[in-house]
């Protein structure tokens, strides 16, 4: 090996690390958080094109369904996330179910009509988001939680964010996260916050 071989990028790789999504924004994002030490790869990386199922109640049996998925077919380290809102008045509905509330195939839009319209007036706005992360590392599980505590508006307010952005206000702030800059919502939003945990533990191999 002469110093040129030395200086190419895979020596300083010690881990590839498996993120069980297909959003490459969320990649990105904790990508840019990690050290160099670890690369991540998403499932177009690794050309899985199934679905992958969710068939439990909690979030953090679904975050560890999806990383067992993936970990059990390549045997490499891997990781995923699964994110809920609760809402208090709807005895924490949507949950684990927020991606369909609506029902199967439906739109963002879909399932805020559907909040906003079983909210009705009450004063009891209170809710949250909450992500969990699951993490298998040589057989070994770790879990990550972050949550924002906020309320739900009685409208849409914003354009920015996706999902229930719109009519998420959460607490100390004036804006709902559809009108947040993307960096100011990272900072403060349930994945932004299991993310870092997850990356703080990453840090640490
Ligand atoms: P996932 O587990 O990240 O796929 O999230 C499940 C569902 O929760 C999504 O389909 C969205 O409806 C909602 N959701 C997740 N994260 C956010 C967010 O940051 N803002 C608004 N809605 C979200």
């Amino acid at each position: 090996m002469d110093d040129d071989d030395r200086c190419h990028p895979i020596f300083l790789i010690f881990m590839e690390l498996i993120f069980a999504t297909n959003n490459k924004h969320k990649l990105e994002e904790i990508q840019k958080l990690l050290s160099d030490k670890i690369k991540l790869l998403s499932l177009q990386d690794i050309s899985f094109q199934e679905e992958i199922p969710e068939d439990y109640e909690t979030l953090k049996e679904n975050a560890l369904q999806k990383a067992r998925y993936i970990y059990d077919r390549y045997t490499l380290n891997c990781f995923a996330d699964d994110t809920g809102l609760e809402i208090d008045f709807l005895n924490g509905s949507p949950g684990v179910y927020s991606a369909r509330y609506a029902g199967e195939n439906c739109s963002f839009d879909d399932n805020v009509n559907k909040v906003l319209e079983e909210m009705g007036n009450t004063n009891n706005r209170a809710a949250r988001f909450r992500t969990v992360i699951a993490l298998i590392i040589d057989q070994k599980e770790y879990f990550f939680e972050g949550v924002v505590e906020g309320e739900i508006l009685r409208e849409r307010t914003g354009n920015g964010g996706f999902g229930y952005d719109p009519i998420f206000k959460p607490i100390g702030f004036n804006e709902s996260f559809a009108e947040m800059e993307m960096h100011k919502k990272n900072e403060i939003s349930h994945r932004g916050l299991a993310a870092k945990k997850l990356v703080n533990f990453l840090n640490t191999l």
